[in-house]
């Protein structure tokens, strides 16, 4: 059985006082039941990981929204997965779209950080998605087989059950535009299938695949009834507690 995960990537917002209180009301709203089988997992900023988890429930997972290379060392502004996962923090959002495109993060380095991440045994929230041009084009599929061939090579079937991967089309994130049901399932249902050949059906087939990408309440549950799709990374309606339970509670 793949968990089912809602996960909330709450980016370059909120102080720490408005955090910590997102954080109490997220925990406060999830004690009143969540769907079976479905878990909750926060991504603040990294100042806001050790208040946060003092704040959560251990039933809510904490995420950091990227890591570093490297465990230590002379890199000025960057948190290594070591330190993240010092926090008591699980997980670690490795490739967002916004990191490959404002931050210039390679292939390479992200297939580096997700090794790090894994060896701090913090689990790896791997992003993938393509852009509106890519799209246009029609070599999304091909885009997306890439980053995930790049993101994971030399990664052996053990580690690669313990990543998440989410599918965030770039074209859908923060504009509005959600991917239809048809077209998130059926990259969700291409992406397990590169699973299965890169591994095997069994290791496909408990991964779990989020899809990411303006998902909110109202179309939450038409995304979450496909069948290759396992919850979501929300971005803007993660900001609101009562939102990002609702979307949880769409399953
Ligand atoms: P959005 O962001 O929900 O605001 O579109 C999703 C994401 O970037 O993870």
């Amino acid at each position: 059985m793949r968990r089912k995960i809602v996960a909330g990537n709450w980016k370059m917002n909120t102080t720490l006082n408005d955090g910590l209180r997102l954080a109490g009301e997220v925990k406060e709203d999830a004690e009143k039941g969540l769907p079976e089988g479905v878990s909750l997992i926060v991504a603040p900023p990294f100042t806001h990981l050790t208040g946060i988890r003092e704040i959560l429930a251990d039933s809510i997972g904490l995420s950091a929204q990227n890591c570093a290379t490297d465990d230590s060392g002379a890199f000025t502004g960057e948190v290594s997965a070591k330190m993240i996962a010092s926090t008591g923090a699980e997980y670690v959002i490795i490739g967002h779209s916004e990191r490959r495109l404002f931050f210039r993060e390679s292939d390479k380095e992200l297939n580096k950080k997700v090794k790090i991440a894994l060896a701090n045994d913090l689990t790896p929230i791997f992003c993938c998605g393509e852009n509106l041009h890519e799209r246009e084009k029609g070599i999304y599929k091909e885009v997306v087989r890439n980053q995930i061939e790049l993101g994971f090579t030399g990664l052996n079937e053990d580690d690669f059950r313990k990543i998440i991967i989410a599918y965030e089309p770039v074209w859908a994130i923060g504009t509005g535009k959600t991917a239809t049901p048809e077209q998130a399932q059926d990259m969700h249902s291409f992406i397990r299938d590169l699973v299965k050949k890169l591994y095997n059906s069994d290791t496909a087939s408990t991964t779990s695949i989020l899809y990411g990408g303006s998902c909110k309440p109202s179309n939450a549950r038409e995304i979450f009834e496909n069948s290759d799709v396992d919850g979501g990374l929300i971005g803007g309606a993660s900001l609101n507690a009562d939102d990002f339970l609702a979307i949880a509670r769409s399953f």
